[in-house]
């Protein structure tokens, strides 16, 4: 799957991109409470049930979305994006496909959480998420976390 104009690539996440992604998390999160670590990345791209895409830009692996399905949901468990790389939509092209990914597999609602304060929130909001649950102490530094939901068309 390649954009139009810039060169971008999104494909599945591989064992081999970890390295990558492991320069994405450093780089993304500023708390290394937050990112993600070598042994969670080999399990969620090893995982039958989620969804892992990868974002190359002019063919370096600039950012990843992680999804994990349950029965009839999924809930996005992770993304980000190198700052070299931010403002193009990478993010959201990342987040429709992986929507398009897990509603083939007949998921239609999809959860997240995300710090309150995260400007993250607006992109979500933009994809028609909205917030169900303010879940106070939910992160390590005690901030709140927001629930937020989308439920799709099951006819689509
Ligand atoms: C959040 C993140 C993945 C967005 O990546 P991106 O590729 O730049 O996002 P896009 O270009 O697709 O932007 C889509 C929309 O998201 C919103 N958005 C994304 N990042 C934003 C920011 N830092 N500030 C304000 N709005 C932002 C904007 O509304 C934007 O739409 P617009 O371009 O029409 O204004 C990236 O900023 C990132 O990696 N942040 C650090 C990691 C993180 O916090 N991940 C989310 C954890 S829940």
């Amino acid at each position: 799957m390649c954009g139009d104009g810039i060169n971008i690539c999104i494909r599945s996440g591989c064992i081999e991109d970890i390295p990558d992604l492991e320069k994405i998390e450093s780089e993304c999160f500023d708390s290394s409470d937050y990112a993600l670590k070598r042994r969670q990345f080999k399990n969620l791209l090893s995982r039958s049930g989620s969804t892992f895409l990868v974002a190359l830009l002019n063919s370096v692996v600039v950012g990843y979305v992680c999804m994990v399905n349950y029965p009839k949901s999924a809930r996005f468990y992770s993304i980000a994006v190198l700052k070299s790389a931010r403002g193009m939509g990478i993010a959201s092209t990342l987040f429709e496909k992986a929507e398009e990914d897990a509603h083939l597999h007949g998921k239609t609602r999809f959860f997240l959480e995300v710090k309150i304060t995260n400007p993250a929130i607006s992109l979500y909001t933009k994809s028609g998420y909205k917030v169900i649950k303010k879940i106070d102490n939910y992160y390590k530094d005690g901030s709140i976390a927001c629930k937020m939901m989308k439920t799709i068309n099951e006819n689509i």
